[in-house]
């Protein structure tokens, strides 16, 4: 056929930028991959609510998930509503009715991305899983980390990979907000989860270093076995220590395998010296140096939350699908690593 037809589901801060992007970019994608990309439902909680984005000509808003998933004629779906319940019998019920799937749920995909990767290879057909929006927003980490490390041994992974608290920090840091402030704003601009405690507690950085775990190490770990500690006891006086040493405070979250081929992990508030990189990456930045044999050191930086840079990412995965392109394995990392988790608290 000479259209792909999406149906999404969500249409919140991310949706909307999906939806926006493949409007104002039509002639140009048709172009690229001689179809045309047409978004024909979008499924949403209510569905009489306001949008802040023009729904297509021919696009229905529809409230039932088989609305999308038993509609024969819809060939990809998009799922970025968010949640593990329910977004999990959305994807798991699209990739079973033959329609690939996009998504920029981490939280999802650090639960299940192995029953995912089970259910996709016990598939007959040709159906495509593609997930880049879900770790550090519009920075291409995913592809780098199932592409560009095929030669080489990835030793340890470090940084900024949640935007919503480092906005919050260099909030409260550089432009002296409070905490509730700090966490309004980030709310506001579209960087926090619907629960922000996922945000703040740490946890949306943990699930996406568990992403960037599997994909580095081949491993799958246990999330509530990553040492995770947020930022919800940090204080203005947290933030003069740290400037009275030289530095600044950063959520990090951090991979590091032994010589051993034992990986520990942890999220964590960390003091960063002015000298460091990261300590001048401010409001929804991420970025996260990737140490390894060959390249030695990697620094991906970019906007790690909010609507266009996300949506950014959902849309070079649905562009890459309607030309046909197959989803990258990942790299074989060696097969004698292990999770040994030996970071019991690493908050300075
Ligand atoms: P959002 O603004 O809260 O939008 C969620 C959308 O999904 C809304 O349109 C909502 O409908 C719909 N929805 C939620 N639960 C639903 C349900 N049970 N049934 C039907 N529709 C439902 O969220 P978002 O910021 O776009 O985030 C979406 C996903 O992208 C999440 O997995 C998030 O982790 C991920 N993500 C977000 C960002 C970011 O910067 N925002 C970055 C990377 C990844 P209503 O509008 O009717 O309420
Ligand atoms: N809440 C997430 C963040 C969205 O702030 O990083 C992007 O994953």
């Amino acid at each position: 056929s000479d259209t792909v037809t999406l149906g999404i589901f969500g249409g919140g801060t991310v949706g909307g930028g999906i939806v926006e992007i493949l409007a104002n970019k039509a002639s140009y994608f048709q172009q690229l991959t001689g179809k045309s990309i047409e978004v024909k439902k979008i499924c949403v909680r209510d569905a009489s609510k306001p949008r802040d984005f023009e729904v297509p000509e021919g696009c229905s808003i529809v409230t039932s998930y088989d609305d999308i998933l038993t509609d024969d004629s819809i060939d990809l779906a998009v799922e970025v509503m968010g949640g593990t319940t329910d977004a999990k019998d959305v994807v798991f019920g699209a990739l079973k009715n033959g329609k690939s799937v996009v998504t920029a749920n981490k939280a999802l995909i650090a639960k299940d991305l192995p029953e995912i990767e089970a259910l996709l290879t016990s598939l007959e057909d040709d159906t495509q899983f593609r997930y880049e929006a879900a770790v550090c927003g519009g920075i291409p980490i995913i592809r780098s980390m199932q592409s560009d490390f095929v030669g080489d041994e990835i030793k340890k992974m470090s940084g900024i990979i949640n935007g919503c608290t480092n906005f919050m920090l260099t909030a409260m840091d550089r432009d002296k907000k409070s905490y509730d402030e700090a966490l309004s704003e980030a709310s506001a601009l579209g960087y926090a989860e619907a629960d922000p405690t996922l945000d703040v507690g740490g946890f949306d950085a943990r699930s996406k270093l568990k992403i960037l775990m599997r994909l580095a190490y081949g491993i799958d770990v246990d999330e509530d076995e990553i040492s995770c500690r947020g930022i919800t006891e940090l204080t203005k006086i947290d933030f003069e220590y740290a400037k009275t040493l030289g530095g600044t405070i950063k959520l990090l979250g951090v991979a590091e395998m032994s010589s051993a081929g034992h990986v520990s992990a942890y999220v964590s508030p960390c003091y960063v010296t002015d000298t460091d990189p990261l300590s001048s990456v401010n409001g929804a930045t991420n970025a996260i140096e990737v140490g390894s044999d060959n390249l030695l050191s990697s620094i991906y930086i970019g906007q790690g939350a909010g609507r266009y840079p996300t949506a950014n990412s959902c849309i070079n995965d649905i562009v890459a699908l309607a030309k046909g392109d197959k989803t990258p394995l990942p790299f074989n990392p060696s097969s004698d690593v292990s999770f040994a988790n030996n970071y019991e608290s690493v908050f300075f």
